[in-house]
């Protein structure tokens, strides 16, 4: 069994003050991309008839990324012990990684989630989306929207979903991804530091459905990222390639989550080709082209 986990970007992300479990309230609206990992399930090479197979054998991983960890540390492993049911349930998990780490692209995150999904078929659970995203939620804040995607609304830490239209017209994203890896807890914490974040910024939300139906000259000057400001100040290389990418362009270039991607939104996909082409040529950073929502990843 194969199956395509996509990255996500965060259009619009506005963060509030830590709550007392340490996590910070979220308001942001994220849509999956045409870039994604690849997962393949296979039954488990070795196998023990009907016997039970020991718990340390029952889920095998490898990954074409050597510098990923393939054990428990990996959150696609995690995803399959804790579906995990009985004691004749095995797999072997091959990941060929696509998306990459630290880019705030929730690529773990989609990893995580299209195991469960995949899974809850290959074990034969029967398990509702609803129950998979409790398990999601366990995982990490961005897991459940994996499973409900493609475009939504997420609240709480980010484990409230709810699907919402996909941008009609802004449909073309120049994403940028820099070689520079961010840790998100470290990029909170200097929120913290700096004392952002404000309640009253996340209560209300606009007219998502007047949002997506924009084009990306309309919509872009209304999307928001709070986690520019503490991302920047970790890492002023980023800013300065920000700015001058956004100066240059002539149109907004937003961070998606808590960095280092970044990207700016487009109507025609020529359009954004020629943009990323363009990043590649001027700047070195690795630039592309990708729709979002696109209708292959469903
Ligand atoms: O939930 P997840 O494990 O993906 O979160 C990674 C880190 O990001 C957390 O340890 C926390 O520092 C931070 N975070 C947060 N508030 C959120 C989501 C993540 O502070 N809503």
């Amino acid at each position: 069994m194969r199956i395509l986990a996509p990255a996500k970007i965060n259009l619009h992300l506005r963060v509030g003050p830590p709550r007392a479990d340490g996590f910070h309230p979220l308001l942001t609206w994220m849509t999956t991309i045409g870039l994604h990992d690849t997962i393949s399930l296979e039954p488990l090479g070795k196998t023990t008839g009907s016997l039970p197979v020991p718990a340390g054998e029952a889920i095998r991983m490898n990954c074409t990324d050597p510098s990923l960890p393939t054990d428990e540390r990996n959150l696609a492993v995690k995803a399959a012990k804790l579906l995990r049911s009985n004691s004749n349930q095995s797999v072997a998990i091959h990941l060929e990684k696509k998306i990459p780490h630290g880019g705030g692209l929730g690529g773990g995150s989609s990893d995580a989630a299209f195991t469960l999904w995949a899974l809850n078929q290959f074990w034969h659970l029967e398990k509702t989306i609803d129950s998979l995203s409790e398990l999601a939620a366990q995982l990490g804040s961005d897991v459940p929207f994996f499973l409900h995607g493609p475009s939504s609304i997420c609240r709480g830490r980010g484990e409230e979903v709810r699907p919402i239209a996909s941008p009609a017209l802004a449909r073309w994203v120049l994403l940028i991804l820099p070689d520079l890896s961010m840790p998100t807890p470290a990029v909170y914490k200097q929120f913290d530091d700096m004392k952002l974040g404000q309640m009253s910024e996340i209560e209300g939300e606009p007219d998502w459905n007047q949002w997506a139906a924009l084009s990306s000259q309309d919509l872009l000057p209304n999307l928001v990222n709070d986690l520019e400001t503490p991302a920047f100040a970790i890492e002023p290389r980023l800013a300065r390639l920000r700015a001058d990418i956004e100066q240059q362009l002539s149109r907004p270039v937003r961070m998606s989550g808590s960095g280092s991607s970044l990207f700016s939104l487009y109507d025609t996909r020529p359009e954004a080709a020629d943009a990323a082409e363009w990043v590649n040529q001027t700047h070195g950073a690795k630039a592309i082209a990708v729709e979002m929502t696109p209708a292959q990843l469903g």
